[in-house]
């Protein structure tokens, strides 16, 4: 990952191929904030009028590059909107993302480095600066020949806190938390035939171990035994059989024990009840919330906070042929409940059924899953929000709040008691898996999965929407994975870790 640091350094001094500031949009044109302000008065009166000239206003999200001629020391300074001069951090990582990402637009042949000169009032400012120039530099070329943009040298965050022990926490808390959300990135973003569940499994364990972490896999040979039927039923249907991933972080004194459950579904055609082609094509994603749920809890490890994690990560490919699952076939789950199948695209349930019985056994105060569960979700609440859904309203206000903070967006939904009575009507077993009657899917698959709980405080984040970004970049959010998800778990065993 690009190296980050923060400098001490006056915007209008630091060499640097890019330098990055932010502007606020005012009355008199956009105004430019905190120590980037003293760019415009190194470039002189012309500064205002040739941001006019651009059509700049300062709205957030927009970019305006202006070569500097001389004024600063800079080659290039890129000035980014922030709409209104008050906002948050997050319209700070954001505006740090974007001007990242425009610093880097375009190919030469060489690295290029960047300064970020935002206005940063505290240490939660600088950490949200950081964690949005890691992320904006974020790119997944893999599998091009050459990269399509530019790579970053280095980065440098101007700060006059440069030197204070907040600060420095404040870095290395950003540099764990976009490690991990690029790690979620990657692995969402890498095709399925390279992604499968053994791979994946794999590539967990290819991570550098934090001290005082443990990881398990289950095969399907040990999934058999342990009576995972959900799990191995959804990966029944592929030649690449399905795995269990358990990471384990226990530290000396634990406050709590949280269990982070996830969807490893390394690709969702539907089975036998097969998409569309247009659902199919980004159905790689579909182990989006594995990918948070592992990631988050190695940051949560490598933080060192004093929060025991439970990781249970269920993966699985869900593909049609003769040995598949079919809709009417009964699967029993690892705690002895039966499950009438009806549609094998509502195959993320089965797998998390086993995984949150296992979060019951691990007893875990509290059970979060992560998962890209619904459709409906996506209808609901947009393809940039998370529906939090929950038998414990205080979890739910709880992660909520953890996703604001962190910058994430995420909304409750609720889930009413007639789902109750509906999850429980098969006619053959205890559970019936699929309501053929759609409407209030996300509230009817929550309610499938409450059946797991084991009466424990659980919440499930939905994160169908936006676990995979396909519009054009904005912000820290490229294309493809976006890691979602991460930031709120991280921040929410901070807050655990806090009382
Ligand atoms: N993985 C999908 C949900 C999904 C949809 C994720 C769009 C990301 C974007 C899930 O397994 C699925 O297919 N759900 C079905 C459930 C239905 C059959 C009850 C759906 O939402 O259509
Ligand atoms: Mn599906
Ligand atoms: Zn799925």
């Amino acid at each position: 990952m690009t190296s980050l640091r923060l400098r001490d350094s006056q915007p209008t001094k630091t060499r640097t191929d890019v330098l990055v500031v932010a502007a606020a949009e005012a009355e008199q044109g956009a105004q430019l904030l905190g120590i980037g302000a003293r760019v415009a008065t190194a470039f002189g009166r012309e500064f205002a009028r040739t941001l006019g000239a651009l059509g700049f206003s300062g709205k957030q999200g927009e970019v305006a590059k202006l070569p500097s001629s001389g004024a600063v020391r800079a080659k290039l300074v890129v000035v980014v909107g922030v709409g209104d001069e008050a906002g948050g951090p997050e319209a700070l990582r954001r505006a740090a993302g974007a001007g990242v990402r425009a610093a880097l637009a375009g190919k030469t042949a060489e690295a290029v480095s960047v300064a970020v000169a935002l206005p940063c009032r505290d240490e939660r400012d600088v950490q949200a600066v950081c964690e949005g120039a890691l992320l904006g530099a974020y790119t997944f070329d893999r599998y091009r020949s050459a990269a399509a943009t530019n790579q970053a040298a280095d980065i440098a965050v101007l700060t006059d806190a440069a030197g204070s022990k907040t600060s420095k926490a404040a870095l290395e808390t950003a540099q764990v938390v976009a490690r991990a959300v690029a790690r979620a990135r990657d692995w969402v973003n890498t095709p399925p035939r390279d992604l499968t569940p053994k791979a994946f499994a794999d590539a967990v364990a290819a991570v550098d171990l934090p001290a005082r972490t443990t990881l398990t896999v289950w095969d399907e040979k040990r999934l058999a035994a342990e009576r995972c039927g959900g799990i191995l039923g959804v990966g029944q249907g592929s030649s690449n059989p399905p795995r269990l991933v358990r990471l384990h972080y226990k530290p000396r004194r634990a406050v709590t024990h949280l269990a982070l459950v996830g969807k490893g579904i390394t690709y969702d055609s539907g089975g036998l009840s097969l998409k569309t082609m247009a659902g199919a094509m980004t159905m790689k994603c579909d182990m989006a919330g594995a990918a948070a749920a592992i990631t988050a809890t190695y940051a949560i490890a490598e933080l060192g906070l004093p929060i025991e994690v439970s990781c249970l990560a269920a993966m699985a490919e869900n593909l049609p042929s003769g040995t598949a699952t079919r809709p009417g076939d009964v699967l029993t789950m690892r705690n002895g409940r039966t499950v009438e199948v009806l549609n094998t695209d509502a195959e993320g349930r089965l797998v998390l059924a086993d995984a949150l019985v296992l979060a019951d056994e691990a007893e875990a105060d509290v059970v979060i899953d992560v998962a890209t569960l619904t459709g409906a979700c996506v209808v609901a609440l947009g393809d940039r929000t998370a529906g939090v859904l929950s038998n414990d309203d205080p979890l739910r206000d709880a992660l909520q709040a953890a996703a604001r903070r962190a910058g994430e967006e995420v909304w409750p939904l609720p889930i009413p008691d007639e789902m109750k009575s509906k999850v429980t009507s098969s006619s053959i077993a205890d559970l019936r898996q699929h309501n053929p009657d759609t409407s209030g899917g996300a509230l009817y698959a929550a309610a499938f999965l409450r059946e797991f709980s084991g009466g424990r405080r659980w919440a499930h984040l939905d994160i169908a929407g936006p676990a995979f970004h396909e519009g054009d970049p904005y912000g820290y959010v490229n294309k493809g994975g976006t890691g979602v998800g991460v930031r709120t778990l991280v921040r929410l065993a901070q807050d655990l870790a806090d009382g």
